[in-house]
């Protein structure tokens, strides 16, 4: 499908972290991106969601919404497997009602972590979090459901403007702190919002349907992820790794969710760039921080 002149409703686009990169890219494509805040319509509340619809007639249902709370949902699971479980597949009925497309965003912490190796779309879902597995249940409510013209997105470690973000805080730290230390011993893929965003622009022009993996290349440690982004900001600032016995969290996080880009790259043709250069990207453009 090619974007130009679609009309794109994008809930969780006005606040959203991801959300407002793809309202962003919609735009830039030639397409009318509705950003849209609880406030337009409360995903809780379908009906108004389909009220929505039915005023603005949109061409494509994008669900960037979510419970994104890892350790508040291990003590608010009631809402988080609301939004995250049972709101997919309502909103996916809504999009099938008007055969329309339907995108939605899951996440690496579907994984127990167990593998070393990258995880592919084939690898079963083995959260072991609230949250990871209140976003599996939602990833299966949508199989079960079956709408053909659905897309969902595994993403990971997201950072970009618009929303505070590991990145964004680590950066903060840095200003206050001549000395940090960060978790070495949990290893996933960093992703920026605007490349997830024109990537899942790549998908939708090929028409794909069905579970991808998407971030951006390559992996590191939440250590390496703060270490670089501390070095292209130019701080005064040491960090140091630590494990991440060190810092005990509610939710249980995964030790290794890097995930596999194959499955993205034989579809569009494209691979996505390595994290460390839409690192580099968000410090020095986006941030204006660095040389
Ligand atoms: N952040 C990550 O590192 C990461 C990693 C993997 C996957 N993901 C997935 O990617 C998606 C987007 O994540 P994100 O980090 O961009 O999330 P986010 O910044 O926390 O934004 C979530 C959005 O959902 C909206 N929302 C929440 N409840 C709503 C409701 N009842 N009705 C309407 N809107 C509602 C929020 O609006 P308010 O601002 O009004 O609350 C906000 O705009 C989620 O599905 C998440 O699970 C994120």
């Amino acid at each position: 499908m090619r974007m130009e002149g679609l009309r794109i409703a994008v809930l969780g686009g006005r606040t959203g972290l991801l959300g407002q990169a793809l309202s962003k890219a919609f735009d830039n494509a030639g397409a009318l991106a509705f950003p849209l805040s609880r406030r337009d319509c409360d995903v809780l509340d379908p009906m108004s969601v389909e009220q929505w619809m039915d005023r603005n007639d949109p061409d494509l249902l994008i669900n960037a919404t979510g419970y994104t709370q890892v350790d508040l949902a291990e003590d608010e699971s009631e809402m988080a497997f609301a939004l995250n479980g049972s709101v997919p597949p309502l909103l996916a009925t809504l999009a099938a009602r008007r055969a329309i497309p339907f995108v939605h965003y899951s996440t690496d912490f579907v994984f127990n972590g167990r593998k070393n190796t990258p995880y592919t779309e084939y690898d079963e879902p083995s959260a072991t979090s609230v949250y990871g597995i209140s976003k599996a249940d939602g990833e299966r409510g949508l199989l079960k459901l079956g709408y053909k013209r659905t897309l969902i997105i595994r993403i990971s470690w997201l950072f970009g403007p618009g929303r505070t973000n590991f990145v964004k805080k680590i950066l903060g730290l840095a200003d206050a702190h001549k000395k940090l230390t960060v978790v070495n011993d949990q290893i996933g893929s960093p992703s920026y919002t605007p490349d997830i965003a024109a990537n899942t622009i790549r998908l939708l022009e090929k028409d794909a349907t069905g579970v991808f993996h998407l971030a951006n290349s390559g992996a590191t440690s939440w250590h390496g992820l703060a270490n670089t982004a501390v070095s292209l900001a130019n701080k005064d600032c040491t960090v140091s790794p630590v494990p991440t016995s060190a810092y005990p969290t509610k939710a249980f996080r995964p030790p290794y969710s890097v995930l596999d880009l194959s499955k993205f790259i034989r579809t569009t043709g494209l691979a996505p760039r390595p994290w460390e250069e839409a690192l580099e990207q968000y410090v020095r453009g986006d941030l204006g921080l660095g040389a």
